[in-house]
């Protein structure tokens, strides 16, 4: 084990009626002003927005609207959030929805408490918000596990760059699986597939054996994969949706990676892949990472044989990631980068500018070299 420090900031609400019994008093502690964030309308569709804004009203709060955060949310739009935060003196950031919608008020929540501009001082002078305007999340679609972690992953649509910014954590989360009922299949399931991808990001960083986190991860990724197979057979189990949102959470709450490091190279391809294509997360994820065990599998052998053997129940390391890809196809998630969708066409002079311009792991099992990064990328065609 490395040296660390671990403080939890979130406070997690879960359950069915989560939002009824708890955001009443969750909000209780800030000012009158509450900007209600969502995104593209399903909220409005399924009566989440309705309960919701019902809820805080009868609290006492004067709400404003910030609507339309897209999926893989821009800069742009963190701007406009945050010059609506100032305008209307808002006081508590509530968000509604699910990674993209949580990342850019975690993002706006610092934006609106400084001039600067935050891209340029976090990228370029290496300067971290140490002022936010507090904010909870409510879930209705879970995998990121963004709800319980100070991070957050902007794309500056300009520079052409999709990366993790630091942001404060959110005050709470509240987590109710029937709040995700409505959330389509193809969603749910790569949802699921990031909450996995977490894991196994964490586990393969280049750190000690027999570190604990060693172990809840590969009990994480063995509960993911036994509810998304009861998804497979009924989208609509959901008791299975509830595991999966806890899962979700612990495995992007930070508890994994506690005196270790980390891979996430995969997660450094999917993001710039998503920059240049705006593809859906947990897709290109799917597409990426048998492609890129193929290439890391020799280099940490015995932890690949461990991850097939408790996960997938297979023998050797090879089996382990075939197992993995075997898996994916099971779900119906995408294979190839042909599959996803895409608002420009993905061709190898694109996969050429993610390889260049994507970040490069040093505590993975082998750090790549960024001709082999477009190799693997090259490989997912
Ligand atoms: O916009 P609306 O209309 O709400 O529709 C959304 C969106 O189209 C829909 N949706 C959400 N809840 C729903 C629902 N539809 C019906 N019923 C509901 N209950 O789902 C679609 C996808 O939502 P989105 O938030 O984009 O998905 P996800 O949760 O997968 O978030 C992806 C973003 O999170 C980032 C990703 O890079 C991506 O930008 N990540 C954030 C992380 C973090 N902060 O810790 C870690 C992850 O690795 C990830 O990078
Ligand atoms: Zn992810």
């Amino acid at each position: 084990m490395q040296k660390f420090v671990y403080e939890y900031a979130t406070k997690v609400y879960f359950g069915e009626g989560a939002a009824r019994e708890h955001l009443a008093e969750a909000v209780s502690g800030y000012g009158k002003n509450v900007m209600l964030a969502y995104g593209g309308g399903s909220v409005k569709k399924n009566g989440i927005y309705d309960e919701l804004k019902t809820i805080l009203e009868n609290a006492g709060k004067t709400v404003t609207d910030f609507s339309g955060i897209m999926s893989n949310p821009t800069y742009a739009k963190v701007q406009e959030g945050a010059k609506l935060a100032k305008e209307q003196k808002i006081d508590f950031i509530l968000a509604v929805g699910g990674g993209s919608v949580i990342d850019c008020c975690k993002i706006v929540a610092a934006q609106a408490k400084t001039d600067k501009d935050l891209w340029e001082m976090e990228m370029t002078e290496h300067q971290f918000p140490t002022e936010v305007l507090p904010m909870g999340a409510v879930v209705t679609a879970s995998g990121t596990g963004a709800e319980m972690n100070g991070g957050a992953v902007i794309t500056n649509e300009e520079k052409i760059i999709k990366a993790g910014m630091a942001a404060a954590a959110p005050r709470f989360a509240i987590l109710d699986p029937e709040y995700t009922m409505s959330l389509p299949r193809m969603q749910v399931i790569s949802g699921a597939f990031d909450t996995l991808s977490h894991a196994m990001e964490t586990y393969f960083g280049n750190s000690d054996q027999d570190n604990v986190s060693d172990d809840v991860a590969l009990a994480i990724m063995r509960n993911t994969v036994v509810n998304m197979r009861r998804l497979l057979k009924n989208v609509n189990d959901i008791q299975a949706r509830s595991n999966l949102m806890w899962d979700s959470a612990m495995a992007e709450n930070g508890i994994l990676k506690v005196g270790r490091v980390t891979d996430f190279q995969a997660h450094q391809l999917e993001h710039q892949l998503g920059a240049y294509t705006d593809c859906n997360h947990g897709q290109g994820l799917a597409v990426i990472h048998p492609a890129y065990y193929r290439h890391i599998v020799k280099d940490a052998k015995e932890k690949f044989e461990r991850f097939g053997k408790e996960v997938f129940g297979v023998e050797s390391a090879g089996e382990s990631v075939e197992a993995l890809a075997a898996f994916i196809k099971e779900c119906g998630l995408p294979t190839k980068m042909g599959e996803l969708r895409s608002k420009t066409e993905i061709t190898p002079e694109l996969l050429k500018n993610v390889a260049d311009t994507c970040n490069v792991i040093k505590c993975n099992p082998r750090e790549l070299g960024r001709d082999e990064i477009y190799e693997i990328l090259m490989e997912c065609m």
